[in-house]
């Protein structure tokens, strides 16, 4: 098996009806292929940790990386594991919000508008501590 976590910028603005409609496809095709992760979305920002066989994971990021609705897809992270972190969700989601990153633990100096590709990149422990953030529940 294998992770990745990629991030991008949405193309549009997204209503709860369009997040909603996009999880209920995560749901339907993930359940199908086996790929469990979570996506965090806020400040036009995407995250988004996959894990599964390579194969089916791979096969996601071609459709994914075709999607018109993001755009500037950088994977952050590849690499193979044994067991994963995200075995209970089909796809976890979290909004990021100011009120939101206020109770993820071990953040100080983090604000919304640091949630986004450029400071992401080059702060990847940032992303660490928020995909486990989103895995609390
Ligand atoms: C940010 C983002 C994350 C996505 N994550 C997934 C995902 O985890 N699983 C999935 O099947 N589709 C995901 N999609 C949608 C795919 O790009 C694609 O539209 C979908 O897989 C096509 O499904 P269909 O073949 O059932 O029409 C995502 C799209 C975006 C914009």
């Amino acid at each position: 098996m294998i992770t990745t976590t990629y991030i991008s910028q949405a193309s549009e603005s997204y209503s709860d009806e369009d997040l909603l409609k996009l999880l209920a496809q995560c749901h339907r095709n993930n359940t199908a292929s086996g790929v469990t992760g979570m996506l965090l979305f806020g400040n036009t920002t995407f995250v988004q940790c996959l894990e599964g066989e390579q194969a089916n994971v791979d096969e996601l990021l071609v459709k994914i990386g075709a999607d018109p609705r993001h755009t500037g897809i950088k994977v952050l992270r590849r690499a193979p594991i044994v067991a994963r972190n995200f075995s209970e969700w089909t796809m976890g989601f979290e909004q990021v919000t100011k009120g939101a990153l206020a109770e993820v633990p071990g953040l100080c100096n983090f604000g919304l508008g640091d949630f986004n590709p450029e400071y992401l990149e080059s702060n990847p422990e940032m992303v660490e501590t928020l995909l486990r953030w989103g895995r609390r529940a």
